[in-house]
């Protein structure tokens, strides 16, 4: 499929300003590339054109526009991945094609498309450890922002019961449950904003989403969960969890890496 995609150039060090800016507008289609030795991030763009002059604006540079083909870059891109090590025996096989699973431990497999979910983000890596951290056999988990399904796929191989994959995006719906395929587990995926209408209890909720986001999905929430945030960027670590604490909810755990900070809260 071809698409018509926003390409514009930006310093590496702003790169996570850049995706919360984005975040902001509701813009999260969109894929980076960057080389190692270079300062220079280049953001190729899905989103509506009036967002977009916008969002430049902010940032103050221009963009070129493109007509992008799905099946190439993912392909170029999913070459260059390898496999993640996300910590404590957890791992992510971003190309199956290519690498052969990690002989010890639980790998999750991937098959790189439009949605977010590598398990390279350490916002992902933080999510799921957090999950390993506190997951019970057979607890009911919902993965609110699924991405490709990598959180759900490992909430599955770490023995959740019901497990409820949610995202806004189709393209992420349409990958999570590929993902559900290649990893042989079972999973519902729904396309849906945030826990709107959805009237089910869930023993753990997870989320890695942005700060502004979050901050809607915790007038959502209902008590007696184990609540795992991610994606908070360091400049709203303090907000995130005084938001929490003041709906009575008790932390339980904190990290941060990098520019990316998790929690888990208890309510
Ligand atoms: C940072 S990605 C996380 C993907 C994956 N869970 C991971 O950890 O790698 C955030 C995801 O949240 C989704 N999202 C953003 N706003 C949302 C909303 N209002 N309701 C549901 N999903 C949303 C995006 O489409 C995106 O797939």
């Amino acid at each position: 499929m071809k698409r018509k995609a926003f390409k514009f150039k930006i310093d590496k060090s702003i790169s996570d300003e850049i995706m919360e800016l984005l975040a902001n507008y509701d813009c999260q289609n969109f894929y980076s590339e960057s080389y190692p030795n270079d300062d220079v991030e280049v953001f190729h763009l899905f989103c509506d054109e009036d967002k977009v002059d916008e969002i430049m604006k902010k940032v103050g540079v221009s963009f070129e526009l493109e007509w992008v083909e799905d099946e190439k870059w993912i392909k170029k891109w999913s070459e260059s991945l390898k496999i993640v090590n996300v910590g404590n025996d957890l791992y992510v096989n971003p190309n199956p094609s290519k690498f052969k699973d990690p002989k010890d431990g639980i790998t999750v497999k991937i098959v790189p498309g439009m949605a977010f979910g590598t398990g390279e983000h350490e916002s992902t890596k933080i999510a799921i450890r957090f999950l390993q951290k506190v997951m019970k056999k057979g607890a009911n988990v919902c993965d609110v922002g699924c991405g490709s399904g990598v959180i759900s796929a490992f909430a599955a191989k770490l023995g959740a019961g019901r497990i409820l994959a949610i995202d806004v995006d189709p393209l992420a719906v349409k990958q999570s449950l590929e993902t559900a395929k290649l990893n042989n587990v079972d999973y519902e995926v729904r396309k849906n904003n945030l826990m709107e209408g959805i009237d089910e209890s869930f023993d753990i909720v997870v989320a890695n989403i942005y700060y502004d986001v979050i901050i809607k999905l915790l007038d959502q929430l209902s008590r007696g969960i184990v609540f795992i945030v991610s994606g908070i960027d360091k400049s709203h670590e303090k907000d995130m969890e005084q938001a929490c604490i003041k709906r009575e909810m008790n932390l339980i755990d904190k990290v941060c890496e990098g520019e990316w900070c998790g929690f888990i809260f208890s309510w």
